[in-house]
């Protein structure tokens, strides 16, 4: 719906769009986005031709870089990131100083901010070289931060990552490796995990991304804007949905497994519950990510030989709204993370971690779009108002209040 107010302003004309729902904020080259028809592109790639052909590495490039990268491009990135994944041990101290129940986004985005202290240089950066060696920086140190999160949370010893293996096979060893056991990679998990960072990894201009480029656009530096980002990230209306959906269907089946009972409560106005996974700002037909996702689910499932109850139940609250005029009517349809949870809780993943997990495959994306906005030269991003408050009024003495 277009809501749209505008105002006569010192500056031109000033228009009050909620939400922003129908305001470009840029010119961008990196993800094409049809909501109408269902489709999503990275800089031209179609995001089902990517999740089957590419790794996540390979499309961090490509989102970055504008193309998709030849054998050496991919390994003189990959080496340049391994030579950045050293994280100065005092901030090992800050991780300590949070207490074990702290939730991980929070402290994934404290650390992200402390790294600036470590790696001053990656502040003011002026040229490409210098963007390059921020972005090389933070693909390699940020993993780190996460699998620290997780091992601190479990009561592991903080290690650092093995550079023999893939980008995305690192990651799981250094979240997962236990200290007396030999880490033994499972081929179909670490495919489930490319998938799912490939499918998360942008978006266009969403809510954290959004807050990246606003952020960045201050010249605040990469880091601070993704920590920005990452805050952006958690809330249950966007990120932190995968947690939620995940908390929501494990009620559901607490409860007997009643979906009609959950489907009513969404549909009623008086209650503020909703059927987290479902509806997007973009997507009025369908989330592409989700099919490709609803199928990953199963397969995973089945190739672990996990029989999950949460699935059934999720399908058939699928089902159900598929076929409701409540959810037909408003186009709710199935997001990106209302089948992602399943496939997490069936790698392994702590509930808690989802939306990290959400981070760490958006990290390119952020990165992307940060980049393209320094080198586009943007102005600072400054919105205006609508003011609505009090007239002038004459200052009164505290004493006579
Ligand atoms: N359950 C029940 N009703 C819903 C839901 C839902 N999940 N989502 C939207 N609606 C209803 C709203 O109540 C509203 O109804 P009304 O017209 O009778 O008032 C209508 O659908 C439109 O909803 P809005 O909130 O105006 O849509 P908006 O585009 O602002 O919000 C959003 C989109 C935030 C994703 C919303 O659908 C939602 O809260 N979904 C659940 C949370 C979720 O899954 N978020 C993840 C988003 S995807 C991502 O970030 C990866």
């Amino acid at each position: 719906a277009i809501d749209i107010k505008t105002l006569r302003s010192a500056t031109g004309l000033t228009t009050i769009d909620p939400g922003f729902k129908n305001t470009g904020s840029c010119e961008s080259a990196i993800t094409f986005l049809d909501g109408e028809k269902g489709i999503l592109r990275y800089r031209g790639y179609s995001i089902e031709e990517l999740a089957e052909k590419a790794d996540f590495l390979e499309v961090a490039y490509l989102l970055i870089f504008g193309e998709l990268p030849n054998d050496e491009q991919l390994a003189k990135f990959h080496s340049d990131i391994k030579k950045e994944s050293h994280v100065d041990e005092e901030m090992k101290k800050i991780l300590d100083g949070f207490p074990k129940s702290a939730h991980p986004m929070g402290v994934l985005s404290s650390l992200t901010n402390a790294l600036i202290a470590f790696n001053p240089s990656s502040v003011n950066v002026s040229s490409e070289s210098d963007m390059y060696h921020a972005i090389v920086r933070i693909l390699a140190k940020f993993p780190v931060l996460v699998a620290w999160t997780l091992r601190k949370k479990k009561g592991l010893p903080l290690d650092y990552g093995d550079d023999s293996l893939g980008y995305v096979e690192n990651i799981h060893k250094m979240m997962f490796k236990r200290p007396s056991e030999e880490y033994k990679c499972n081929k179909i998990i670490i495919d489930a995990l490319d998938k799912l960072l490939i499918l998360h990894a942008d978006h266009e201009q969403n809510c954290s991304t959004s807050t990246v480029r606003i952020v960045g656009s201050s010249h605040a530096g990469l880091f601070a804007s993704l920590s920005a980002g990452i805050s952006a990230l958690w809330g249950p209306l966007h990120g932190g949905a995968n947690q939620a959906v995940l908390e929501m269907l494990e009620a559901i089946e607490a409860d007997g497994g009643d979906t009609k009972k959950y489907m009513a409560k969404a549909k009623d106005k008086n209650d503020p519950f909703r059927l987290m996974g479902f509806g997007h700002r973009v997507y009025k037909n369908f989330d592409p990510r989700a099919k490709i996702i609803k199928v990953a689910a199963d397969e995973v499932l089945n190739d672990l030989g996990i029989d999950d109850p949460i699935l059934a139940i999720a399908k058939g609250l699928e089902k159900e709204a598929l076929e409701d005029p409540y959810f037909v009517d408003r186009k709710l349809y199935p997001n990106v993370d209302f089948y992602s949870g399943i496939i997490y809780r069936a790698l392994g993943i702590p509930t808690e971690m989802f939306t990290v997990m959400f981070a760490l495959g958006r990290l390119p994306g952020w990165i992307a779009q940060w980049r393209e906005m320094r080198l586009n030269g943007e102005p600072i991003g400054r919105p205006r108002q609508v003011y609505v408050g009090e007239n002038l009024r004459p200052f009164v003495e505290v004493n006579k209040r």
